[in-house]
């Protein structure tokens, strides 16, 4: 919790506050020749610098001085599987000569391989690997990032994963919100439904550690309606459901979703016009991947026409080691603006405010007085060359509730 003057930005670029669907969504509110004044983590003035800089030159705070680069909110990636043990490189040398993701799976890879590795991992070491990403997500803009468990299955295991998100809370500057994804893949060696009733015996002990829960909502996974069971359960625990849902195939986990009021449906690369317009005329938002669909080489969802249609719609990094492995949204957003077909702007919205939306948090994602300090300064005075100038790093600042981090 700190106390910040951040002056001499060439701009401050936000999304304008609660404005998370249709027309005017993606319309940034862009102030020059303001500073901002934080106290105790929370942005309690922007405005005129001359007036703001004598008050803060009275109060004796500390000075970012921007240097006429500008000023954007920190990313909020509301989709990760960020903490596992090992990695599936060699998965990734044999899928690009020619194996399929589901094959890999079907051979004992996949997400079964970082379940061995992550089982045989102490939760110490759990916590080493999580520093080591989570370092690397902070010094490219995330302030905020939801993490799945799932690569336990067992309650051993998943209860370890998110015993460490809540460890890391504290040890790390990014604020974690965590998910049980149980119900992330079946086992090997146990049963369809003996696995289910696992699932559903873990959750009244899991859900002290989880806001959300997931479920993969796909062929040969979860069906739409083994996810509604899991989720109606979760919820009478006090955790919201959000679903996996038409990543390789349509199978009615997007009706089943809306349906069920899940707060978000992630994924949506194979996605019918029906089903756009069912998200579109419903509450629950679309949580978009352009990472997987490059790493994967699997179409990109159509979120352009979801956002046409009125949805609530954002942009997430998926990061994990099978779908995949990268911790940029900002490439996330290059992706989107460049395959998507979106406008820089909406994109910058979908990382910011909208990200923020999914997790359920209204102190993060804009730059507003009252609102948490969690800052970026970019390296450059214009936003739009950080999509643009793509693959490359442009944070060159972070704040996190008003400390330089
Ligand atoms: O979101 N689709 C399911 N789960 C992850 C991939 C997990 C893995 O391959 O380890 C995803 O893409
Ligand atoms: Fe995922």
């Amino acid at each position: 919790m700190g106390d910040l003057f951040i002056k001499n930005p060439a701009a401050i670029v936000s999304p304008r506050p609660g404005l998370i669907r249709g027309k005017g969504f993606g319309d940034l509110l862009i102030r020059e020749g303001v500073s901002i004044l934080i106290r105790g983590g929370i942005i309690e003035a922007i405005g005129d610098l001359s007036h703001l800089e004598q008050v803060a030159a009275r109060d004796g705070l500390p000075v970012l001085d921007a240097k006429g680069k500008a000023v954007i909110p920190g990313f909020v990636d509301c989709h990760s599987h960020a903490l596992f043990a090992g990695n599936r490189a060699g998965e990734f040398a044999g899928r690009i000569g020619g194996l399929d993701y589901q094959t890999i799976a079907a051979e004992g890879g996949g997400i079964m391989a970082t379940v061995r590795a992550t089982r045989k991992c102490s939760a110490e070491e759990l916590k080493e690997i999580g520093k080591y990403y989570l370092a690397r997500a902070l010094r490219q803009g995330i302030t905020t990032m939801e993490v799945k468990s799932g690569y336990g299955l067992d309650p051993e295991t998943e209860i370890k994963i998110l015993e460490t998100v809540q460890a890391l809370n504290d040890e790390q500057p990014i604020e974690l919100i965590p998910t049980f994804l149980g119900a992330h893949a079946v086992p090997k060696g146990v049963s369809k439904n003996s696995y289910l009733q696992q699932v559903k015996d873990m959750i009244p002990d899991v859900a002290r550690l989880a806001r959300f829960c997931d479920v993969f909502c796909e062929e040969g996974y979860f069906t739409p309606e083994e996810s509604a069971e899991i989720l109606n359960i979760a919820r009478s625990h006090g955790m919201l459901p959000r679903l996996h849902a038409n990543q390789f195939n349509a199978i009615g986990c997007v009706d089943k979703a809306v349906e069920l009021g899940a707060v978000s449906v992630d994924h949506l690369e194979v996605l019918d016009d029906r089903e756009v317009a069912v998200l579109a005329g419903s509450g629950t938002a679309c949580v978009v991947l352009p990472g997987v669909s490059l790493f994967l080489d699997i179409p990109y969802a159509p979120v352009r026409r979801i956002i046409d249609e009125g949805g609530i719609t954002a942009i997430a990094t998926d990061f994990n080691p099978g779908s995949n492995m990268s911790l940029s949204l900002q490439l996330m957003m290059s992706l989107a603006c460049m395959k998507m077909h979106l406008r820089v702007d909406e994109a910058l919205c979908c990382v910011t405010q909208n990200g923020a939306h999914v997790l359920g948090l209204t102190a993060v994602g804009c730059i507003e007085e009252g609102r948490q300090a969690d800052l970026l300064v970019l390296d450059s005075a214009n936003y739009q060359e950080m999509v643009y100038f793509y693959g490359e790093n442009h944070v060159r600042q972070v704040v996190k509730k008003g400390v330089i981090v």
